[in-house]
């Protein structure tokens, strides 16, 4: 199923954002505190981090990234920098998964979706979604696309799907040697376009759980995964066509947060304290990981860090954003950030390609369109007509025109005899009625097939929905039955 085994760390960047007005008043009276507690030295990738009580004498902490980021960083650079060979990979039919982590408040949000209105400031979803498109619409002609879309929440450690207006309480988590975890049931949705996978997101970000803090106003009080499965059709140098499957993961977490801080309480108490615990799960796999010793890591004790299985020692590309506030006052919360990141940089993972799985739903659906095809060609007898390659459905209005022509004139000489059968008054009254039950006969046998060329004909429609953006990219679009969507959702 795969080739191209080779083993590389988790990619680790850390992001620090402007200070803020909450943390104001923790920076007033600060020595030397321009930027708070935080130094960043991005030419180097290293952060250095002052401890506002230090001792006299004590040494400030410095770790090194593979990148940092600091607060005047622009959108632009981290996902040029850090997620644009990601994107490429999973193309290329890599596993790819992107998450950021760090303390509620700290730009986590911001970083994955930012300001979708404002092209400056659109975070890593909206410009991966376009990276995806602009990818495909460039490639060559020979290559076929899939995309699919899904989105989900875990809140209060209960699967949700963002996509599905009337879900069941909660998603069950299953594994398959074939594609590994995976949520059973959850909505995954053909995109065709940008604009099409933003409504998808959008669909989802107004059901998503959000709510006000005492540290963010608009804080996520579930972690999130939007996935985004893009499957690639290409004729293999044996001739025969080839499917190479890659899954991005974009992850949101919801971040760590301390009651006496946030100031929670009732419900979003109960959210914080799951919260917490997915995280501190999702530090003991990352320990248990970091080691380097091979025992037994955690992956069980929670929804997120079974869903992040592989991504983290597992057939990924993964980068991690570790987001900072540059604050005082929220000195451990940084300082435990850093240490996890820092941690996280040693995991290895093993991606590869994942080549012709069995379960690709191109080659279901090509199949589907040979069938049909051949259908078509064997009702409408055009089969010698139409060329075996590259039959795009663009020729076959013009024989679709034809047969339609051929049928009028049918139905034209059927009406005309039956009109000489009427007025012939050389007939027998009980002869001519046999002969007009015949030519009805006849005239019906002409309409049932004429509708069950014209079902098979939208059925193929649907199935070979092609069509090319700019010049070279195609695209196919599935037909409902193969995939789950709700109903509501504007592109089928
Ligand atoms: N790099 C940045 N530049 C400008 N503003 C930022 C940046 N990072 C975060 N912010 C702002 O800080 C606030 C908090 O950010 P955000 O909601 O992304 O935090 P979060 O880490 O997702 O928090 P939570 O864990 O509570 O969901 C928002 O108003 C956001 O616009
Ligand atoms: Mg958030």
């Amino acid at each position: 199923m795969s080739k191209v085994k080779s083993s590389e760390t988790v990619k680790v960047v850390v992001r620090c954002r402007p200070l803020n007005r909450k943390d104001a008043a923790g920076v007033t009276g600060t020595p030397g505190g321009r930027g708070g507690i935080i130094e960043m030295d991005v030419d180097r990738g290293q952060v250095v981090l002052r401890n506002p009580r230090a001792l006299p004498g004590e040494p400030q902490k410095t770790f090194t990234f593979d990148s940092v980021y600091d607060a005047s960083s622009r959108q632009r650079d981290l996902y040029d920098e850090t997620v644009r060979p990601l994107i490429h990979s999973v193309l290329d039919g890599f596993n790819g998964t992107i998450f950021a982590y760090g303390q509620t408040g700290t730009g986590k949000t911001y970083t994955m979706q930012g300001e979708w209105l404002e092209p400056e400031r659109r975070g890593v979803i909206p410009n991966a979604f376009e990276h995806v498109f602009t990818q495909i619409a460039r490639s060559t002609a020979d290559r076929q696309y899939l995309v699919r879309a899904s989105y989900l929440e875990i809140y209060r450690e209960e699967i949700r799907d963002l996509l599905d207006p009337n879900p069941p309480h909660t998603l069950e988590l299953r594994e398959s040697p074939e594609s590994g975890v995976y949520v059973r049931d959850l909505t995954s949705c053909v995109c065709k376009s940008v604009k099409e996978i933003q409504e998808l997101m959008n669909v989802g970000n107004q059901v998503r759980s959000v709510g006000a803090t005492d540290m963010n106003e608009h804080s996520s009080r579930s972690h999130t995964l939007f996935l985004i499965t893009v499957e690639c059709s290409q004729t293999g140098p044996d001739g025969r066509q080839h499917i190479r499957v890659g899954r991005l993961n974009l992850v949101d977490l919801a971040g760590s947060e301390r009651q006496a801080k946030t100031g929670v309480h009732g419900e979003r108490l109960k959210e914080a304290a799951k919260i917490n615990l997915s995280l501190s799960a999702l530090g003991n796999v990352i320990s248990a990981l970091a080691d380097g010793r091979g025992g037994h890591v955690p992956y069980r004790d929670s929804k997120l860090t079974r869903l992040l299985q592989d991504s983290l020692g597992g057939n990924a590309k993964t980068v991690m954003v570790a987001t900072l506030g540059p604050a005082p006052q929220h000195y451990e919360e940084t300082l435990t950030t850093l240490r996890y990141a820092n941690r996280t940089k040693n995991i290895q993972n093993q991606p590869r390609v994942n080549e012709d799985p069995k379960d690709a739903l191109l080659r279901e659906f090509q199949k589907e369109i040979a069938r049909l095809r051949a259908q078509l060609s064997h009702r409408e007898g055009r089969g010698k007509h139409r060329k075996e390659e590259g039959w795009d459905g663009e020729g076959d209005e013009e024989g679709e025109e034809e047969v339609e022509k051929e049928r009028k004139l049918q139905e034209e000489r059927l009406e005309e005899e039956k009109e000489a059968i009427r007025e012939d008054g050389s007939l027998l009254a009980v002869e001519k009625q046999r002969l007009l039950g015949e030519n009805e006969i006849m005239m019906g046998d002409l309409r049932k097939e004429r509708d069950t060329t014209e079902q098979l004909t939208a059925k193929y429609k649907v199935h070979t929905h092609i069509y090319r953006e700019e010049s070279l990219g195609v695209f196919l679009s599935l037909p409902p039955p193969l995939l789950s969507c709700p109903a509501h959702l504007p592109f089928f």
